[in-house]
Protein backbone atom coordinates (compact mmCIF):
# COMPACT_ATOMS: atom_id res chain seq x y z
CA UNK A 1 0.00 0.00 0.00
CA UNK A 2 1.39 3.25 -0.76
CA UNK A 3 2.08 5.91 1.97
CA UNK A 4 0.18 9.34 2.40
CA UNK A 5 2.00 11.45 0.43
CA UNK A 6 2.27 13.73 3.92
CA UNK A 7 3.92 10.98 5.29
CA UNK A 8 7.84 12.24 6.09
CA UNK A 9 11.44 10.25 5.56
CA UNK A 10 13.00 10.36 8.86
CA UNK A 11 17.06 11.35 8.73
CA UNK A 12 18.96 10.38 11.71
CA UNK A 13 22.47 11.68 12.94
CA UNK A 14 23.89 11.97 16.49
CA UNK A 15 24.13 15.62 14.89
CA UNK A 16 23.95 17.84 11.87
CA UNK A 17 26.25 15.41 10.00
CA UNK A 18 23.36 13.87 8.49
CA UNK A 19 22.51 17.34 6.82
CA UNK A 20 25.20 16.53 3.65
CA UNK A 21 22.78 13.56 2.99
CA UNK A 22 19.47 15.25 3.32
CA UNK A 23 21.09 17.89 0.59
CA UNK A 24 21.33 15.60 -2.51
CA UNK A 25 18.13 14.11 -1.29
CA UNK A 26 16.05 16.85 -1.17
CA UNK A 27 17.38 18.17 -4.90
CA UNK A 28 16.27 14.70 -5.97
CA UNK A 29 12.72 14.50 -4.07
CA UNK A 30 11.95 18.53 -3.52
CA UNK A 31 8.84 17.90 -2.02
CA UNK A 32 9.54 15.09 0.25
CA UNK A 33 8.15 16.32 3.32
CA UNK A 34 11.64 15.90 5.65
CA UNK A 35 12.10 15.00 9.33
CA UNK A 36 15.68 15.35 10.41
CA UNK A 37 16.57 13.95 14.24
CA UNK A 38 19.51 14.53 15.95
CA UNK A 39 20.98 13.06 18.90
CA UNK A 40 22.39 15.40 20.77
CA UNK A 41 21.88 13.89 23.93
CA UNK A 42 24.25 11.07 22.34
CA UNK A 43 26.52 13.49 20.41
CA UNK A 44 29.64 12.22 19.53
CA UNK A 45 28.31 8.66 18.80
CA UNK A 46 32.36 8.16 17.68
CA UNK A 47 33.60 8.07 21.36
CA UNK A 48 30.41 5.49 22.42
CA UNK A 49 30.69 1.49 22.69
CA UNK A 50 29.27 -0.76 20.51
CA UNK A 51 27.29 -1.80 22.88
CA UNK A 52 25.55 1.53 23.64
CA UNK A 53 25.22 2.28 20.14
CA UNK A 54 23.32 -1.04 19.47
CA UNK A 55 20.88 -0.37 22.02
CA UNK A 56 20.88 3.34 22.10
CA UNK A 57 20.33 3.65 18.35
CA UNK A 58 16.87 1.20 18.06
CA UNK A 59 15.61 2.58 20.95
CA UNK A 60 15.61 5.96 19.47
CA UNK A 61 14.39 5.17 16.22
CA UNK A 62 11.74 3.55 17.53
CA UNK A 63 10.91 6.71 19.18
CA UNK A 64 11.16 8.57 16.10
CA UNK A 65 9.19 6.60 13.94
CA UNK A 66 5.92 6.14 16.45
CA UNK A 67 5.73 10.15 16.55
CA UNK A 68 6.37 10.67 13.10
CA UNK A 69 5.08 7.81 10.88
CA UNK A 70 7.79 7.92 8.33
CA UNK A 71 7.53 5.81 5.21
CA UNK A 72 11.58 5.35 5.46
CA UNK A 73 13.89 6.18 7.77
CA UNK A 74 17.32 6.84 6.63
CA UNK A 75 20.36 6.16 8.84
CA UNK A 76 22.23 9.15 8.44
CA UNK A 77 25.49 8.17 9.93
CA UNK A 78 28.26 6.05 9.47
CA UNK A 79 29.15 5.35 13.01
CA UNK A 80 24.99 4.27 13.39
CA UNK A 81 24.97 2.21 10.36
CA UNK A 82 28.16 0.16 11.06
CA UNK A 83 27.17 -1.01 14.42
CA UNK A 84 23.03 -0.69 14.34
CA UNK A 85 21.84 -1.42 10.67
CA UNK A 86 21.14 -4.80 11.65
CA UNK A 87 19.53 -4.34 14.81
CA UNK A 88 17.31 -1.13 14.01
CA UNK A 89 16.09 -3.43 10.77
CA UNK A 90 15.06 -6.31 12.91
CA UNK A 91 13.32 -4.10 15.50
CA UNK A 92 11.23 -1.70 12.86
CA UNK A 93 8.57 -2.35 10.13
CA UNK A 94 9.78 0.52 7.73
CA UNK A 95 12.57 0.65 5.07
CA UNK A 96 15.54 1.68 6.42
CA UNK A 97 18.50 3.34 4.62
CA UNK A 98 21.98 3.01 5.78
CA UNK A 99 25.30 5.12 5.26
CA UNK A 100 27.84 2.89 5.17
CA UNK A 101 31.97 3.76 4.14
CA UNK A 102 31.92 4.13 0.08
CA UNK A 103 34.69 1.67 0.17
CA UNK A 104 33.45 0.49 -3.36
CA UNK A 105 33.73 3.43 -5.32
CA UNK A 106 36.94 4.62 -4.15
CA UNK A 107 38.58 1.29 -4.62
CA UNK A 108 37.71 1.62 -7.95
CA UNK A 109 39.09 5.53 -8.52
CA UNK A 110 42.35 5.22 -6.93
CA UNK A 111 45.49 4.36 -9.30
CA UNK A 112 47.69 3.89 -6.66
CA UNK A 113 46.05 1.47 -5.16
CA UNK A 114 46.10 2.88 -1.29
CA UNK A 115 42.77 4.74 -0.31
CA UNK A 116 42.47 6.24 3.15
CA UNK A 117 39.51 6.31 5.05
CA UNK A 118 38.14 8.84 7.83
CA UNK A 119 35.72 8.14 10.24
CA UNK A 120 35.46 8.19 13.39
CA UNK A 121 37.36 5.98 16.15
CA UNK A 122 34.18 3.48 16.07
CA UNK A 123 33.39 3.40 13.08
CA UNK A 124 37.16 2.82 11.42
CA UNK A 125 37.31 -0.32 14.31
CA UNK A 126 34.44 -1.74 13.03
CA UNK A 127 33.91 -5.11 11.06
CA UNK A 128 31.74 -3.93 8.75
CA UNK A 129 35.05 -1.83 7.37
CA UNK A 130 37.22 -4.93 7.09
CA UNK A 131 34.15 -6.69 5.30
CA UNK A 132 33.90 -3.70 2.65
CA UNK A 133 37.46 -3.60 2.17
CA UNK A 134 37.89 -7.33 1.52
CA UNK A 135 34.62 -7.22 -0.25
CA UNK A 136 35.39 -4.54 -2.66
CA UNK A 137 39.04 -3.44 -1.72
CA UNK A 138 40.63 -6.86 -2.57
CA UNK A 139 44.27 -6.09 -3.28
CA UNK A 140 44.66 -2.66 -2.62
CA UNK A 141 45.54 -0.87 0.59
CA UNK A 142 42.64 0.71 2.79
CA UNK A 143 44.62 2.89 5.77
CA UNK A 144 41.97 4.30 7.95
CA UNK A 145 42.20 6.32 10.64
CA UNK A 146 39.30 7.89 13.43
CA UNK A 147 39.11 12.13 13.85
CA UNK A 148 36.99 13.06 16.81
CA UNK A 149 37.73 16.63 16.12
CA UNK A 150 36.60 16.71 13.07
CA UNK A 151 33.30 15.91 14.39
CA UNK A 152 33.21 18.66 16.33
CA UNK A 153 35.04 21.10 14.11
CA UNK A 154 32.09 20.57 11.56
CA UNK A 155 29.71 21.70 14.13
CA UNK A 156 31.33 24.29 14.65
CA UNK A 157 31.60 25.26 10.89
CA UNK A 158 27.63 25.18 10.50
CA UNK A 159 26.98 27.13 13.41
CA UNK A 160 29.60 30.18 11.67
CA UNK A 161 32.37 29.29 13.97
CA UNK A 162 35.91 28.75 13.63
CA UNK A 163 37.74 25.86 12.58
CA UNK A 164 40.87 24.77 14.47
CA UNK A 165 43.46 24.38 11.60
CA UNK A 166 45.51 22.05 13.23
CA UNK A 167 42.63 19.60 13.85
CA UNK A 168 42.45 19.51 9.78
CA UNK A 169 46.26 18.68 9.70
CA UNK A 170 46.29 16.40 12.05
CA UNK A 171 42.97 13.98 10.54
CA UNK A 172 45.31 13.85 7.08
CA UNK A 173 48.64 13.57 9.06
CA UNK A 174 46.44 10.71 10.85
CA UNK A 175 46.66 8.92 7.05
CA UNK A 176 49.90 10.12 5.34
CA UNK A 177 51.56 9.01 8.16
CA UNK A 178 51.08 5.10 8.31
CA UNK A 179 53.36 2.61 6.28
CA UNK A 180 52.38 3.82 2.27
CA UNK A 181 50.47 6.66 3.05
CA UNK A 182 52.20 8.74 1.20
CA UNK A 183 50.32 7.04 -2.18
CA UNK A 184 46.86 7.72 -0.89
CA UNK A 185 45.18 9.48 -3.75
CA UNK A 186 41.54 8.70 -2.66
CA UNK A 187 39.91 9.23 1.04
CA UNK A 188 36.47 8.00 1.95
CA UNK A 189 34.94 10.48 3.85
CA UNK A 190 33.22 7.77 6.33
CA UNK A 191 31.61 10.22 8.54
CA UNK A 192 28.48 12.43 7.15
CA UNK A 193 29.98 15.45 9.35
CA UNK A 194 33.17 15.32 7.33
CA UNK A 195 31.96 16.53 3.79
CA UNK A 196 30.93 20.31 5.80
CA UNK A 197 34.38 20.74 6.06
CA UNK A 198 35.29 19.41 2.56
CA UNK A 199 37.24 22.10 1.38
CA UNK A 200 39.33 22.88 4.26
CA UNK A 201 40.04 18.36 3.96
CA UNK A 202 40.92 18.87 0.42
CA UNK A 203 43.23 22.06 1.21
CA UNK A 204 45.38 19.80 3.46
CA UNK A 205 45.26 16.61 1.38
CA UNK A 206 46.89 18.55 -1.68
CA UNK A 207 44.78 18.17 -5.29
CA UNK A 208 46.74 14.97 -6.27
CA UNK A 209 43.73 13.37 -3.55
CA UNK A 210 40.23 13.14 -4.31
CA UNK A 211 37.94 13.17 -1.95
CA UNK A 212 34.88 10.78 -1.96
CA UNK A 213 31.43 10.16 0.37
CA UNK A 214 28.65 8.13 -0.09
CA UNK A 215 25.52 11.29 0.01
CA UNK A 216 25.06 11.24 -3.52
CA UNK A 217 24.66 7.41 -3.83
CA UNK A 218 22.03 7.25 -0.89
CA UNK A 219 20.11 10.11 -2.10
CA UNK A 220 19.75 7.67 -5.42
CA UNK A 221 19.09 4.52 -3.41
CA UNK A 222 16.21 6.95 -1.27
CA UNK A 223 14.58 7.78 -4.59
CA UNK A 224 14.36 4.74 -5.76
CA UNK A 225 12.86 3.02 -3.01
CA UNK A 226 10.29 5.68 -2.97
CA UNK A 227 10.07 5.36 -6.97
CA UNK A 228 5.99 6.05 -7.56
CA UNK A 229 4.82 6.79 -4.15
CA UNK A 230 2.72 9.96 -3.99
CA UNK A 231 4.40 13.35 -2.35
CA UNK A 232 2.98 16.73 -1.66
CA UNK A 233 2.34 19.05 -5.54
CA UNK A 234 4.76 21.83 -3.25
CA UNK A 235 7.74 21.57 -0.78
CA UNK A 236 6.36 20.99 2.31
CA UNK A 237 8.42 22.77 5.64
CA UNK A 238 10.62 20.31 7.08
CA UNK A 239 11.03 20.06 10.86
CA UNK A 240 14.37 19.23 12.76
CA UNK A 241 14.15 17.06 16.12
CA UNK A 242 16.65 17.39 18.71
CA UNK A 243 17.18 14.81 21.83
CA UNK A 244 17.31 17.43 24.40
CA UNK A 245 20.93 17.73 26.17
CA UNK A 246 22.21 20.51 28.96
CA UNK A 247 25.16 21.83 27.10
CA UNK A 248 24.32 21.09 23.78
CA UNK A 249 21.36 23.32 22.75
CA UNK A 250 19.90 22.79 18.92
CA UNK A 251 21.90 25.58 16.49
CA UNK A 252 19.46 28.51 15.39
CA UNK A 253 17.02 28.00 13.03
CA UNK A 254 19.41 29.86 9.95
CA UNK A 255 21.78 26.79 10.14
CA UNK A 256 19.03 24.52 9.06
CA UNK A 257 16.79 27.10 6.72
CA UNK A 258 19.00 26.08 3.39
CA UNK A 259 17.86 22.82 3.86
CA UNK A 260 14.25 23.12 3.88
CA UNK A 261 13.65 23.02 7.47
CA UNK A 262 11.47 25.59 9.15
CA UNK A 263 11.00 24.26 12.60
CA UNK A 264 12.68 22.73 15.82
CA UNK A 265 11.16 20.66 18.54
CA UNK A 266 13.16 18.80 21.17
CA UNK A 267 11.78 15.11 23.06
N1 LIG B 1 27.96 11.72 11.78
C1 LIG B 1 28.36 10.51 12.39
C2 LIG B 1 28.97 9.53 11.40
O1 LIG B 1 28.65 9.56 10.24
C3 LIG B 1 29.12 10.49 13.69
C4 LIG B 1 29.55 11.68 14.44
C5 LIG B 1 29.68 11.38 15.92
O2 LIG B 1 28.67 11.47 16.59
O3 LIG B 1 30.79 11.00 16.38
O4 LIG B 1 29.72 8.67 11.76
Amino acid sequence: MNPAPDAPILFFDSGLGGLTVLGPTRALLPTAPIVYAADYAGLPYGQKSETELAARVPALLGRLVERYQPRLAVIACNTASTIALAHVRAALDLPIVGTVPAIKPAAALSKTGVIGVLGTEATVRQPYVDDLSARFAGGKTVLRHGSPGLVTGAEAKLRGEPVDPTVIARAIAGLRDQERGDAIDVIVLACTHFPLLADELQAAAGPAVTLIDGADGIARRIAALTEGQPWPAFPTPGVAVFTRSIDRPPPPLATLAPYGIDRIETI
